[in-house]
C-alpha cells in the first residue's frame, strides 16, 4: 500500500510517502523563523503559511519518493488535536486530494501518531510491526505531556497528564525568561550541557504524589522569582548554562521517575518516549540510565521523528487501513472535520469511532 500523509497541526508543514511500512520520503518545513519574532506560534500566521507551503511540500515528498499521484492507495492527514485553522489546511488538502483521486482517506490522531513513532527506526526509516510490544509510553511535546499504558496495539489507557503547562511549554517559557530564542527547548538542551545542574535546585512538582500527573507551571514561576533576584547575572553565560541545567534536571527527574514508577507498577518491561521534547539529550540519557538500572528496555523515536512530521502519520494510517478491513472510507469520510480538541482516550476504540462517524 502507498500512502501520502500530511501533518499541519502546529507550526510544521509536513508531507510523507509511506510504502509497506517504509518511509519513502518525509519532507518537514518548519515555520520557526516566522514565529520567532513573536516568541511563540501565532495561529493565524501558521495557517496562512501552511496554505502557501502545502502544495510544494506535497510535490516534493512525491518527487523524493519517486511516486506519482496515480500510484497512491490512500491519503492521510492529522485530524487533531492542534490549532484549528492550521489543521484545516492539511486535513482538507488531504481530503480533497483523496476525493479527486478516488482514493481512501483517513484522519489520524496526532498523539497516537507520536505514540507509535518509536517503532519507526533505521535508515531508511521503516516500521516492523511484529516487533511491537506492550509499553509504558511518555509523549512529551509543546502542548501535551501524557503518560500512557499500551497493552495491545491500538489499545491504550492514559495513566497521567499535565495538570497545567506541558513539559515543552515549560522549556519554552523558561527559555523566554532567560532571553533565549523560541522555541527554547533545544536551546536549554544545548546550554545545559555546559551548566551545573546542582548550582540551584528547582522544585520537582508532584514528584511524590501517588498518581501519574505532572505539573510544570510552578517550576516556571520559581525560575521567574529567582531571576528577579539575579537580574544582574542574566548576561553571564555560565549563569544561563547553570540555570538551563538546573531547570532541565527538574523536568527530566519528574518525567523519568514517574515513567519508571508506572512501568514497575504495571510490570511493563518497555518504556517508549516520543514528541518534540523526546529529542532532549538529558532526558534520553537519564531514561537510558534508569531503564538499564531497572531492567526495563527503552525505545525512543529517532531524532528526525521526535518533532512533528508526516512520516509518523503515514505509518499509522497505513497500519490502520491494512488492519481494519471494515474501516469505512471514500464517501463515508468526506463529511469529517478536523478535531482541534480530540482526547487520546477516544482512540482506544478506533474501529468503533470510525464506524460511528
Ligand atoms: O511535538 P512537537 O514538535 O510539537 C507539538 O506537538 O507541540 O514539540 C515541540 C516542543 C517545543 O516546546 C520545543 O521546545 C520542544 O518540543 N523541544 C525540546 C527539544 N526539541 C524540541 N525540548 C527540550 N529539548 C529539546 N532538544
Ligand atoms: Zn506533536
Amino acid at each position: 500500500m502507498i500512502v501520502l500523509a500530511i501533518e499541519t497541526s502546529c507550526d510544521e508543514t509536513s508531507c510523507a510517502v509511506v510504502h509497506n511500512g517504509r518511509v519513502l520520503s518525509n519532507v518537514v518545513s518548519s515555520q520557526i523563523a516566522l514565529h520567532q519574532e513573536y516568541g511563540g506560534v501565532v495561529p493565524e500566521l501558521a495557517a496562512r503559511e501552511h496554505l502557501g507551503r502545502i502544495v510544494p511540500i506535497c510535490e516534493s515528498a512525491l518527487c523524493q519518493a519517486d511516486v506519482e499521484l496515480g500510484d497512491l492507495d490512500a491519503v492521510a492527514a492529522t485530524r487533531g488535536p492542534g490549532l484549528p485553522n492550521a489543521l484545516q489546511v492539511g486535513f482538507h488538502t488531504a481530503q480533497s486530494l483523496a476525493f479527486s483521486l478516488r482514493k481512501k482517506f483517513i484522519g489520524i490522531h496526532h498523539h497516537e501518531a507520536h505514540l507509535y513513532s518509536p517503532w519507526i527506526q533505521g535508515d531508511p526509516l521503516h516500521v516492523n510491526w511484529t516487533e511491537w510490544r506492550p509499553s509504558v509510553s511518555l509523549i512529551v511535546s509543546g502542548g501535551h505531556t501524557l503518560l500512557v499504558r499500551c497493552t495491545k496495539e491500538g489499545k491504550h489507557e492514559i495513566l497521567g497528564a499535565t495538570v497545567d503547562d506541558a513539559a515543552g511549554e515549560c522549556f519554552d517559557k523558561v527559555a523566554k525568561l532567560l532571553g533565549l530564542p523560541y522555541p527554547g527547548g533545544p536551546w536549554i538542551d544545548r546550554l545545559a550541557a555546559d551548566g551545573n545542574p546542582k548550582s540551584r535546585r528547582f522544585p520537582r512538582p508532584m514528584l511524590n504524589d501517588p498518581n501519574y500527573n505532572f505539573s510544570f507551571s510552578g517550576l516556571k514561576t520559581s525560575v521567574r522569582y529567582y531571576l528577579e533576584s539575579q537580574s544582574n547575572r542574566l548576561k553571564e553565560r555560565q549563569f544561563i548554562c547553570d540555570m538551563c541545567a538546573g531547570v532541565q534536571a527538574a523536568i527530566v527527574e519528574t518525567l523519568v521517575t514517574k515513567s519508571i514508577r508506572a512501568a514497575r507498577e504495571y510490570q511493563m518491561s518497555l518504556i517508549t518516549l516520543s514528541g518534540g521534547v523526546g529529542a532532549n539529550q538529558g532526558l534520553r540519557s537519564e531514561f537510558h540510565k534508569q531503564c538499564s538500572e531497572n531492567q526495563i528496555d527503552f525505545r525512543v523515536a529517532p531524532n528526525s521523528l521526535s518533532g512533528d512530521n508526516a512520516a509518523m502519520v503515514g505509518v499509522l494510517a497505513e497500519r490502520r487501513l491494512q488492519k481494519k478491513t471494515n474501516l469505512k472510507h471514500e464517501a463515508d469520510l468526506w463529511d469529517q472535520d478536523p478535531r482541534p480538541s480530540w482526547p487520546l482516550s477516544e482512540m482506544s476504540q478506533q474501529t468503533v469511532q470510525m464506524r460511528a462517524q
